[in-house]
């Protein structure tokens, strides 16, 4: 299943436009409060999907019909650029516990990489819902990579990923490769550079919002 959100119009189409803004992106904190703001949206969409429990709610005035969340998921992200997103879905999804993933490009002479797993925070996931997020789903492969770490480690009851900007490429290796997983896309870009940067995307989102390395 994909959620994009270039096939809607909705407030976060502007947040998402201002990201995307070489002017207005960079202002770094307006750019992280963007990103934290998707996030929130993507939570309240992602929360349409998930079980409820109703319940009746003692009002100072009467018993109110409620609903409540049966289960939280796991919010995990991919450091440092997932930060922003994560915060946003932690917003909302406000028990949530995190997961903290790093995966880092390991460059060879001949010009190729490898991506590598360094270090992972993580409670145990046996049976828990995962909101994975990542603001640009470029190649796809630090995704694919780092779900599949956790895949391997713990029987994962339903894994959703959340990106600001995919490619095609991303999300063709996406669905190859973890076909299981639902994905929530704010647009999805023709393009890419050889240097796997998204066209048109909006840059680099870890230096926009913390500088660049
Ligand atoms: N990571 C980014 O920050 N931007 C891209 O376009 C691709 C990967």
């Amino acid at each position: 299943m994909i959620f994009n959100l270039d096939k809607t119009t909705s407030i976060a189409n502007v947040f998402l436009a201002e990201l995307r803004d070489e002017h207005i992106q960079k202002d770094a904190m307006r750019f992280r409060k963007n990103m934290e703001r998707l996030g929130e949206f993507f939570a309240y969409e992602i929360s349409k999907t998930l079980e409820f429990e109703r319940k009746e709610t003692q009002t100072p005035l009467g018993v109110a019909k409620t609903a409540f969340l049966t289960q939280q998921p796991v919010l995990a992200t991919i450091l440092r650029a997932g930060i922003p997103l994560h915060q946003g879905l932690l917003n909302v999804f406000d028990q949530a516990e995190s997961t903290f993933i790093t995966a880092y490009r390991k460059n060879h002479k001949n010009g190729n990489f490898v991506i590598q797993v360094e270090y992972i925070s993580t409670p145990d996931l046996t049976d828990k819902i995962v909101i994975m997020a990542d603001p640009m789903l470029a190649t796809g492969m630090s995704m694919v990579l780092c779900c599949k770490e956790l895949l391997n480690r713990y029987q994962i009851k339903e894994l959703h990923i959340v990106a600001a900007i995919a490619s095609t490429e991303g999300v063709n290796h996406v669905r190859a490769n973890l076909p299981k997983a639902k994905l929530w896309l704010g647009a999805i870009d023709e393009e890419m550079t050889s240097k796997s940067y998204i066209v048109p995307g909006l840059g680099d989102a870890g230096d926009l919002a913390y500088g660049v390395k």
